[in-house]
């Protein structure tokens, strides 16, 4: 059985930044996630709704992209209509659609671009496509005490694992990344080994509080060597043969996860800490999903704390994927004259230094 979601907020938020009025219809359907978002200049986030394809997908163990696509073309317009009801406007109100145009399943991209184009294109009001991780990080910037800028980020999702020195809006600087797997991915296939369901992230997670700690030691990938790189697949190899070599009970399993994320999330905090001393900055913005993560934000809270840097988040629910990300970011582009024009188009890849400054 697969649950919608939808919310309208009471209290509107992050309205702090506007110039001048405009709403914009935010569509986000990079992954196995439909999510929808209006997001007003003058009333800040006035709905957004949410359809979690992992129920779809949970009996393969990871995404299926085709069934992917195939979902977000089922799901997407009632969506839309769902989040329009809750704000109580009709779409010739919006001024702007937004929408993920990459990095993502190119499938699930299109079905969203195709949406959104045809929508702007009825309506005549213009269109622009975002990049995934952008939303990601400006998601901090809907809360209602968002971190100031230039600031340091540590993207952490299902498909990325990246240190972003955030110049400005819009102006990036990668300063370290994942050679091999995203540490949300290596999150979800140490999950899978351990018999949990998908996404693994959570589950695994859910499973480590109950595991002992040291009971076993896994390795610190690659921070015994300069650099702000990161290399997760490791752990899970490591995470199988020690699993291979144990008695198979639950205890076992919980104090391998338990391992697991303990060292996944040093690591993260370790090229944290290399990243602010590096550059001088004092904030740092923590955004994707992995950055739900609890032992994470529980150890980045002591650590960088001792060295004066202040670590902000998106509220917990725009951690993950979801529209309201999408509006947001995609008011602050369409504000400043960006305009994807007509083409329906989506990139699987897309390094965000490619990206233009927000003017
Ligand atoms: O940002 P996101 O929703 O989608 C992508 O852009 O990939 O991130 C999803 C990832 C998944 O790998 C999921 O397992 C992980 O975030 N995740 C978590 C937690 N919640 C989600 N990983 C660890 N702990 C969590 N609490
Ligand atoms: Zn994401």
């Amino acid at each position: 059985m697969q649950k919608s979601t939808v919310f309208q907020l009471i209290e509107p938020i992050g309205a702090n930044l506007q110039v001048e009025a405009m709403r914009v219809l935010g569509i986000e359907t990079s992954c196995d996630e439909t999510g929808v978002a209006v997001y007003d200049s003058e009333r800040g986030l006035m709905a957004h709704a949410l359809h979690s394809q992992a129920a779809l997908h949970q009996v393969y163990g990871g995404v299926v992209p085709e069934l992917a696509s195939r979902d977000h073309v089922r799901k997407l317009l009632p969506l839309i209509r769902a989040v329009l009801g809750q704000a109580c406007i009709d779409s010739e109100s919006l001024d702007g659609i937004a929408y993920t145009a990459g990095p993502g399943l190119i499938g699930a991209l299109l079905v969203g671009a195709s949406v959104a184009q045809s929508i702007a294109w009825t309506l005549g009001v213009p269109a622009i496509g975002l990049h995934h991780m952008e939303g990601h990080l400006l998601a901090a910037m809907l809360d209602e005490d968002p971190p100031a800028l230039p600031c340091m980020s540590l993207l952490v999702s299902g498909g990325h694992t990246q240190l972003v020195e955030v110049k400005s809006l819009g102006h990036y600087c990668v300063l370290g990344q994942s050679l091999d797997d995203a540490v949300g991915e290596a999150f979800d296939k140490t999950a899978k080994l351990l018999g949990l369901g998908y996404p693994g992230g959570p589950a695994l997670a859910a499973l480590a509080l109950k595991g002992e700690p040291n009971r076993y030691t896994f390795p610190r990938p690659m921070t015994d060597r300069p650099g702000l790189d990161f290399s997760f697949s490791g752990l899970k190899t490591h995470a199988l043969v020690t699993l291979r070599e144990s008695d198979g009970s639950l205890q076992a399993k919980a104090d391998i996860a338990r391992a697991f994320e303990d060292a996944a999330v040093e690591t993260l905090v370790t090229k944290s800490r290399r990243a602010m001393a590096q550059t001088g900055l004092r904030r740092l913005v923590v955004a994707g999903g992995v950055g739900a993560n609890a032992r994470l934000r529980d150890r980045l809270a002591v650590d960088l704390a001792k060295h004066q840097v202040r670590v902000f988040y998106p509220r917990l629910e725009f951690c993950t994927d979801n529209g309201a990300m999408i509006a947001y970011a995609g008011w602050l582009r369409l504000r400043g004259g960006e305009r994807s024009g007509s083409i329906i188009s989506a990139r699987a890849r897309w390094p965000m230094e490619e990206l233009s400054p927000i003017s």
